[in-house]
């Protein structure tokens, strides 16, 4: 027997349009949730809810600007009376060059927090003015192996990704856990969406997608395994099923061991010996 594990349960996604977000609210459909696709792309978006049946519906949005979100939600409560997950996953990368901190564009900078940190914050407190009053809920957040280790990502955007595993943690046990409501991030390796794409295409300008596809999916450590949407769509349901219902403040670190080790410069013998 088939089992639903998100059966009944309404959840709103940002950035739900493409990559990460629309494969997770597809798997979350598969379980039985109805889901609000929250995108700020009209084109996509509307694209996207049609793909994915009579339980997606296009709501635009931009996570940057706070009423837009504040809507958002509104939206969800108005059609379905509840909101039980709330995954704050839409993000930029802003660009990748110049490099160098002595170069950095704080508008630019500006502009990654706007959707990274800000969207999420946002997302966070007003996914919260509708949970607090139910007593449960659960909110998701996504954040990168750039705000683990530095290196794998701009500077703008390693920091962006490593405040928001911070934001998890200040509001899940200092004041959601009182009210029921269990928040989490997910930290995914590098994924060959077109968001990873435009930015590997610009090391490699003139490279077929094909090639590029293949750059992204050579990042990662673990043999035999490449990093997908499904993976992180996999982990977004555990964390958003009753299968983690203890689980709160925790950042799910999906990235085939990529973070969790580093080797030693050794010389090589031959050298010594
Ligand atoms: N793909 C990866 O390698 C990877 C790795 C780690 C983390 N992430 C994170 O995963 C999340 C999803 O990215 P993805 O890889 O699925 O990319 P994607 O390009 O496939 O999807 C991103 C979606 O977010 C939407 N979006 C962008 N800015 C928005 C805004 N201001 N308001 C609302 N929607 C907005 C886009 O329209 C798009 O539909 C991002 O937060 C990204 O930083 C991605």
């Amino acid at each position: 027997m088939e089992v639903f594990r998100l059966e009944g349960k309404v959840a709103l996604i940002t950035g739900g349009a493409s990559g990460i977000g629309k494969t997770t609210a597809r798997e979350f459909i598969k379980h039985g949730a109805r889901v609000i696709i929250a995108d700020k792309d009209s084109r996509t978006g509307p694209q996207a809810a049609t793909e994915l049946g009579p339980a997606a519906l296009f709501v635009q949005c931009d996570v940057a600007a706070e009423a837009q979100v504040e809507d958002a939600v509104k939206i969800a409560m108005a059609n379905y009376g509840k909101l039980d997950i709330m995954y704050n996953n839409a993000g930029v990368t802003g660009p990748s060059y110049p490099p160098s901190i002595a170069d950095l564009d704080l508008d630019d900078f500006d502009e990654v927090m706007q959707v990274n940190v800000r969207g999420t914050v946002a997302g966070i407190k007003h996914a919260a003015r509708a949970m607090i009053p139910a007593g449960s809920g659960c909110i998701l957040c996504t954040s990168s192996i750039g705000g683990i280790i530095g290196g794998a990502g701009s500077h703008s955007y390693s920091a962006s990704k490593s405040t928001v595993p911070g934001i998890v943690k200040s509001v899940a046990c200092s004041e959601l856990c009182k009210n029921g409501i269990r928040i989490n991030c997910i930290s995914p390796g590098p994924i060959p969406t077109p968001l990873t794409l435009a930015q590997i295409g610009l090391i490699y300008p003139g490279a077929s997608q094909e090639k590029l596809v293949e750059i992204v999916n050579g990042l990662g450590q673990l043999k035999g395994a490449k990093c997908e949407e499904a993976d992180v769509a996999g982990a977004a349901l555990y964390l958003a099923s009753d299968e983690a219902k203890y689980v709160t403040g925790h950042n799910l670190v999906v990235d085939g061991g990529f973070t969790c080790f580093k080797n030693l410069p050794f010389p090589s013998p031959h050298e010594f010996l």
